[in-house]
């Protein structure tokens, strides 16, 4: 992993695996570098992007105060799939933060980020700026190939796509706005609401989602996570058509079956995996027969509702 860490301290870029989707690197004190992720991702400049650490014993660098249970969601969850928003350091530059006074900061729970962070960390690095690893508006990939699918075409010689293998969770990390009385959902994740307030003991606060404009998520855009295919939610499917649903969800005749996963962690899994077949095997239209219930659940309606909007407006 010294290698990778090298390519970042010199200002390059690693695109790497975490449990959540793949991420591409850059040193988050190096404006240049960080410069690059968003020309590479097509991504405007104001958006804030995670800076990704190998422990929580990081995070005092980059915050300036940090409340008591986000401190206690830390030690929970972390690494895990869960970035707490927090106000900034001085570290954490107007390019990381889109001009905010908050960071967003992640442990991410997966062996190959993990070593690659450590090894950076040796190396006198002090934190990861990685957005999910797609052009601007894209299904974020899960696997090696999907990054390459992506970016080849935009990264440089000296920039480097780590492989290590497919995400386990398959959707973002829930982002947790911790700069209130109360821990706020900015963007639902594994990570849900109940190990939130188990973890905290406070009632998470109302709007599971910050309004437009109110604060910059990118996955906050109506319109998101989108395949080429049109996506359409909850109804039959016709011949021809792709489909993804759990499955105890029959195949109607002709129907092309891209998932049919047996739980809800699968499910989120699979989703974008899924939606990047439909678009390879040049599907027009994926039918999404969406599950019931809490936890996961919240967020895959999340991603599919966002990835639904542009068909729903054309
Ligand atoms: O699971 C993940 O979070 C992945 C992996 C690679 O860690 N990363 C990821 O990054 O999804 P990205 O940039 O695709 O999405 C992060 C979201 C963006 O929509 C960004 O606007 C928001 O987090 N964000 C980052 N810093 C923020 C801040 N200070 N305040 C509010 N939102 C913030
Ligand atoms: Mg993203």
């Amino acid at each position: 992993m010294g290698d990778a860490a090298a390519v970042l301290i010199s200002g390059g870029l690693v695109a790497f695996p975490t449990e959540t989707v793949y991420g591409l690197g850059a040193d988050a004190c190096n404006e240049v570098a960080v410069a690059r992720i968003y020309s590479v991702k097509g991504r405007p400049a104001d958006h804030p992007l995670i800076v990704h650490v190998a422990s929580m014993d990081a995070l005092g660098d980059w915050a300036a105060d940090v409340p008591a249970y986000a401190i206690a969601l830390a030690r929970d969850y972390w690494p895990g799939p869960m970035t707490l928003v927090v106000r900034r350091s001085n570290l954490a530059a107007d390019f990381i933060t889109g001009g905010q006074d908050t960071v967003g900061v992640r442990v991410p729970n997966h062996p190959v980020a993990l070593g690659l962070l450590e090894a950076f960390t040796k190396a006198g690095g002090k934190g990861v700026a990685a957005p999910s690893a797609n052009r601007f508006g894209n299904v974020s990939p899960t696997t090696a190939q999907a990054v390459s699918d992506e970016l080849s075409d935009y990264l440089g010689m000296g920039d480097v796509i780590l492989d290590g293998g497919a995400c386990a969770v398959g959707v973002e990390s829930t982002i947790i706005d911790c700069t209130g009385e109360v821990p706020k959902i900015l963007r639902p994740g594994a990570v849900t609401v109940a190990m939130i307030e188990e973890s905290t003991g406070l009632v998470v606060s109302d709007g599971k989602i910050a309004k437009k404009n109110e604060i910059r998520v990118s996955g906050s855009l109506d319109s998101h996570y989108s395949p080429q295919a049109t996506v359409v939610l909850d109804q039959s499917p016709e011949a021809g058509q792709g489909f993804i649903a759990m499955a105890d969800v029959a195949t109607p005749d002709g129907v092309v079956r891209l998932a049919a996963p047996q739980t809800h962690e699968e499910f989120a899994r699979v989703l974008y995996s899924s939606l990047r077949a439909a678009d390879e095997k040049g599907l027009a239209t994926v039918v999404v027969i969406r599950p019931q219930g809490e936890g996961i659940v919240i967020a895959i309606y999340d991603r599919l509702e966002r990835a639904a909007y542009r068909s729903a407006e054309s």
